[in-house]
């Protein structure tokens, strides 16, 4: 196995639309195996194949607790079947080094994938958990989309971008998702306190970084 160089955001691949994996062969494998070693190597939730420079549908991700075993999951030729509810997910990626804001999310997802021996699975992830987010974000990747299209506000998004001397957001590729903010403000109004506390984690995850 080995590990792979992130293509990182600006690199035009990260806007390609991926192509299916027509077969599970052994390159594929090790595609897999090395995305796989490449995600834990820097510390990330998720990696999608564009991200190495692969345009094929296949992402990889392990919402498991760091301190404990690995839980691997591998997605191939994805698809997602339900999708419901909004909420805020303050994400980053790897390909956008230490830049991270909040973009709008569906709360719960259902996909159905082959794992990396060609068995199709159905898997639904609920509550906004990190689960939810991941599949939404790495599925982005196979479809030319980043997590920055779904940000709430553009300029703050910039202004984090900018700090990190990536490129500013990309007009054209802004998603609207006026369904998913109109409900995100709505249960914003009836929750202050969640609100606040969601704030204070944002808080404390920027200043962990330091
Ligand atoms: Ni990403």
């Amino acid at each position: 196995m080995s590990i792979l160089k992130i293509v990182q955001y600006g690199d035009p691949i990260l806007r390609e639309k991926s192509k299916e994996v027509i077969k599970i062969s052994k390159k594929i494998k090790t595609l897999i195996n090395d995305m796989l070693e490449t995600m834990y190597h820097s510390n990330g939730v998720g990696l999608a194949a564009p991200q190495v420079g692969e345009s094929l549908r296949i992402f990889v991700i392990d919402v498991s607790d760091p301190s404990g075993p690995i839980d691997p999951m591998v997605f191939v030729n994805p698809k997602i079947i339900k999708k419901s509810g909004a909420i805020n997910s303050y994400e980053g990626c790897l390909s956008f080094p230490k830049a991270y804001t909040v973009v709008r999310r569906y709360k719960n997802v259902m996909v159905k994938a082959l794992d990396i021996n060609g068995r199709p699975f159905v898997i639904e992830a609920k509550d906004g958990e990190l689960l939810a987010r991941a599949i939404q974000h790495e599925f982005d990747h196979l479809e030319g989309h980043m997590f920055i299209d779904h940000c709430r506000n553009k300029f703050v998004a910039n202004e984090v971008l900018a700090k990190y001397n990536l490129p500013s957001v990309q007009e054209e590729y802004l998603l609207e998702e006026k369904e998913l903010e109109d409900e995100i403000v709505a249960w914003e109004k009836e929750h202050p306190e969640e609100i606040e506390k969601f704030r204070k984690e944002i808080e404390e995850l920027e200043n962990s970084k330091e």
